[in-house]
């Protein structure tokens, strides 16, 4: 069948995933950037840390995860007793891409006794050489956790996204190694954007992803004191829909910068705000590869599932559990 969908045919694909999620026994976890009919037929939709967290608690013995490669493979980590399937094995992230395993082990090759820090957005090979796995919403807590234990001299190898880099160090005050990775659609997101959205919305609010290429020039308009600190909100996508109910009801506009799958939980949370994306081209490709007509085949032939290594699993575990006990 062609993953090309009519609107009349979503409802009774919807229906199907639903039954075959019942009859084998699955939960249907759904990152916040998967496409709006995907979203809606899922047990739970969040962020990375959310999308961990209900992996690791279900007790459903099948988990079929809309997301990518990485974030399946998380879940497998976490739980290898259960079957992780993803629609499409071929839904990966740039951003992951960016390290491989041999590229972090010559890194911390040049910084002995360094602390590796990765953000979850890597392959099961480079959590195995991390000390602490951090997603957005938890980066700057993880890394003060850090320094509070070891010191505030510690040395850490941050990566690999360099502009979630910037941003920690910013927090924290604190230099990293910054490794220079980032995510295709995320750097996309250009300063002139917010200019554009400043000039057209005077007033409203700023929704932006750390991974954004116009997070560091936000950080500086707000130090210069040219954009207002108090509008300004720097968070990971589950943090913009904690905004997005706390603004409920006020109809405000809020200008958001990261993936446009984004504005769909957003709209959902608090219809009558006005959120508006900086950058409406800023769409992952990977992501999109979640259809329902994938979702409905793997669940009913339980294929595309996501295994790792046991001996990988076992050392991958460590930076993951860690990140999930402090944020
Ligand atoms: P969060 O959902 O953790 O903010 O991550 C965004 C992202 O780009 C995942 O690939
Ligand atoms: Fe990876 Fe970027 Fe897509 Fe997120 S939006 S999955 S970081 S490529």
């Amino acid at each position: 069948m062609s993953d090309l969908l009519s609107l009349e045919s979503i409802p009774q694909l919807q229906a199907e995933v639903r039954a075959l999620a019942e009859q084998q026994g699955a939960v249907i976890l759904a990152h916040n950037y998967q496409l709006p009919e995907v979203q809606d037929v899922a047990d739970y939709v969040g962020d990375s840390l959310g999308l961990s967290r209900q992996g690791a608690a279900t007790d459903k013995q099948v988990i079929a995860f809309c997301g990518v490669h990485f974030m399946a493979e998380t879940a497998s980590i976490l739980s290898p007793e259960k079957r992780v399937l993803i629609p499409d094995l071929d839904a990966g992230c740039s951003l992951a891409d960016s390290i491989t395993a041999p590229d972090l082990k010559a890194w911390q090759e040049k910084h002995p006794g360094a602390v590796t820090v990765m953000y979850v957005n890597t392959t099961a090979e480079v959590k195995a050489l991390t000390d602490y796995c951090v997603t957005s919403s938890n980066a700057a807590a993880v890394v003060e956790h850090i320094y509070a234990e070891r010191g505030p001299d510690t040395e850490i190898l941050f990566g690999p996204d360099m502009f979630l880099g910037a941003y920690v160090e910013k927090v924290t005050g604190r230099k990293m190694h910054v490794w220079d990775g980032e995510c295709h659609v995320h750097a996309g997101i250009r300063p002139s954007d917010i200019e554009r959205t400043r000039a057209e919305h005077p007033g409203a609010d700023f929704l932006i992803h750390p991974e954004c290429g116009c997070s560091t020039s936000v950080m500086e308009y707000v130090a210069a004191g040219d954009v207002d600190a108090d509008g300004v909100h720097m968070l990971s996508t589950g943090g913009m829909l904690d905004y997005a109910a706390e603004k409920k009801g006020s109809g405000a506009t809020a200008i958001m910068a990261t993936e446009t799958g984004m504005l769909h939980p957003l709209r959902m949370a608090a219809p009558d705000v006005d959120f508006v994306a900086a950058n409406e081209a800023a769409s992952c490709k990977y992501m999109k590869m979640i259809t329902l007509p994938k979702l409905r085949d793997c669940l009913r032939d339980l294929t595309g599932e996501v295994k790792v290594a046991p001996e990988i699993a076992e050392r991958a575990r460590v930076p993951i559990e860690r990140m999930v006990a402090i944020g």
